[in-house]
């Protein structure tokens, strides 16, 4: 089914996630910078992406790196200035692509004035900005809620001898969400931003926002085993999701409104049939409500076509799918999946329906870098080592050429680079007519060309052993993916599925303008996308 008519620029576009501390360093100090970022957008320009998301560059003591934020309103000096901000986002738009900013509303730093506040006295008058409560009978924690990143999620202050509530690290303590004043003073921060021009925002952790008024304990876990992260022997029931956090997005969405063409992202990790809520009540909600599930759904033909099917069942009529498939807090798809499927995982994530989020580094095809015990940054791999929680892996510097550094910092980089990045890097990729880089380049242009693929609806066709097919088509005119997903040949008939046409694109780079015969073969982890012969130029 068509739902939007004339998509905006988010619907038909793509979004690139740029973790700044990795991108590119213009000082030398290691660490990734806002001048670093305006002196590589020839890259996303030359990819053919439509906007950037950046990660959190607002003042903050690092905790979390930037997930802890002592000033919304601010540029953390290690990213550089405001002015530095401004001329990024004026450089972006000038080029035609949008800035999309990581606003954090769930928790503060401890080191934000409205903390340092109320945690002063129980009578500040910031004191209900956060989550205070009195220590259960025997002086223990209000209740059993425990942090994501280990441990309780209570910390108790002996100044004024109550617990403060932290979802995250003790560092991070949470808003009070149902107090008027907090929100009006975040949507001034939106506001603030709104006005500078940036062009919308992923919300972190959205589903978060409000918790249960009478902070009733969270339930077990039947499923938890060991090996899993030790929150995850609690179900978030009472601590997350609840039903008040939708008004929060719709007004949130509402400040957006009072802006021409901005978007909002939701962060939000929650089973399909929930993740779809927060589109909001008529669609006034978030525009994106990410879904994560290919980051976790088995990597075969099968389950994916099965978890396709069940999210565009679920979407609510007239909600804008969308689809991610790698960010700064999961491991790398290349690694996930293998450097060989990493192709066609990349063909699968641009001919979807709805709108892409890619994660820097993908595009050359980066892999889960090896951390060494003590390069370990990460406060999440601290608190709980050696199950493989670590997100360092995933946020290792950019490689751009074969100079020292794979041309990302001339100092020492806050974390190690890939072992091959100076094979793997942008420029030699580049170079290389059949790289992932490429491949990825040619899949944007073929979105650009193809509004089957930016507006066309979506049809299942086949998912038989390792072969996945599907139509996408427009205006009455059709595009077929077919995607092996394994590494021995599949065919098939093309009879059987309409298979007309020629190939437009294969993710080997090597068989575009073949004319499809009686079957379509596929070699091991390839996946193709076929199509009408393009009309002579005369
Ligand atoms: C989100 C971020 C993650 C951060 C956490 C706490 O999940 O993506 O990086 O650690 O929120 O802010």
């Amino acid at each position: 089914m068509e739902s939007v008519s004339s998509p905006s620029w988010w619907a038909s576009g793509v979004l690139y996630q740029i973790y700044p501390r990795s991108f590119q360093d213009s000082n030398a100090d290691g660490i990734g910078d806002l001048r670093g970022i305006i002196d590589r957008l020839d890259h996303l320009s030359d990819l053919g992406v439509d906007a950037l998301w950046l990660s959190p560059v607002f003042p903050s003591p690092m905790a979390d790196f930037g997930y802890d934020v002592a000033d919304y309103v601010g540029i953390d000096p290690i990213f550089g200035s405001m002015a530095d901000f401004d001329a990024l986002v004026l450089t972006a738009h000038a080029r035609g692509l949008k800035v999309i900013l990581d606003l954090v509303p769930n928790h503060s730093s401890e080191q934000h004035p409205w903390f340092v506040e109320s945690r002063a006295s129980r009578h500040n008058p910031k004191r209900d900005w956060y989550l205070w409560r009195d220590p259960a009978p025997d002086g223990g924690p209000p209740n059993n809620w425990l942090s994501e990143f280990g441990g309780s999620a209570w910390e108790l202050d002996e100044a004024t001898g109550q617990y403060y509530y932290h979802a995250f690290l003790k560092q991070q303590p949470d808003l009070n969400w149902r107090n008027p004043e907090v929100r009006a003073a975040i949507y001034e921060a939106m506001r603030f931003w709104l006005r500078k021009g940036v062009d919308g925002f992923r919300v972190d952790v959205i589903w978060h926002l409000i918790k249960d008024d009478q902070f009733r304990d969270n339930p077990p876990n039947p499923d938890f085993a060991p090996g899993m992260p030790p929150h995850a022997a609690l179900q978030p029931m009472y601590s997350t999701d609840q039903l008040e956090t939708l008004d929060v997005v719709a007004e949130m969405r509402a400040v957006l409104e009072e802006f021409d063409n901005r978007l909002l992202i939701g962060e939000i990790y929650l089973p399909i049939e929930r993740l779809v809520a927060y589109y909001g009540k008529e669609l006034k909600g978030a525009q994106l409500p990410f879904n994560f599930a290919l980051l976790s759904t088995p990597w075969n033909a099968r389950e994916i076509a099965a978890l396709i099917d069940r999210y565009e069942r679920a979407l609510p009529v007239g909600a804008w799918p969308n689809w991610v498939l790698g960010n700064h807090d999961r491991p790398r798809v290349a690694s996930r999946v293998g450097e060989a499927q990493a192709r066609v995982a990349a063909m699968l994530l641009l001919t979807l329906r709805g709108t892409p989020t890619m994660y820097y580094g993908d595009e050359i095809g980066m892999p889960q870098v090896p951390i060494a015990p003590q390069d370990v940054q990460d406060p999440f791999e601290k608190n709980v080592p050696g199950i493989g929680v670590g997100r360092d892996g995933c946020r290792t510097p950019m490689q751009w050429d074969s100079s020292p550094n794979a041309g990302f910092s001339e100092g020492r980089p806050w974390l190690p680079l890939a072992e091959d990045a100076a094979r793997d890097n942008v420029a030699n990729l580049r170079a290389d007519g059949q790289s992932i880089l490429n491949l990825y380049r040619a899949l944007l242009r073929l979105r650009r060309a193809h509004p089957q693929l930016t507006r066309g609806d979506y049809q299942p066709l086949a998912a038989e052993g390792d072969l996945l097919l599907y139509r996408r088509q427009h205006d009455g005119r059709s595009l077929l993916v077919a995607l092996n997903l394994g590494d021995e040949p599949v065919s098939a008939a093309s009879d059987a599925f309409g298979l007309d046409g020629e190939v437009l694109l294969s993710t080997l780079m090597d068989r575009t303008g073949e004319r499809i015969g009686a079957t379509l073969d596929l070699r091991g982890n390839e996946g193709v996308v076929i199509g009408p012969a393009p009309e002579p130029v005369v």
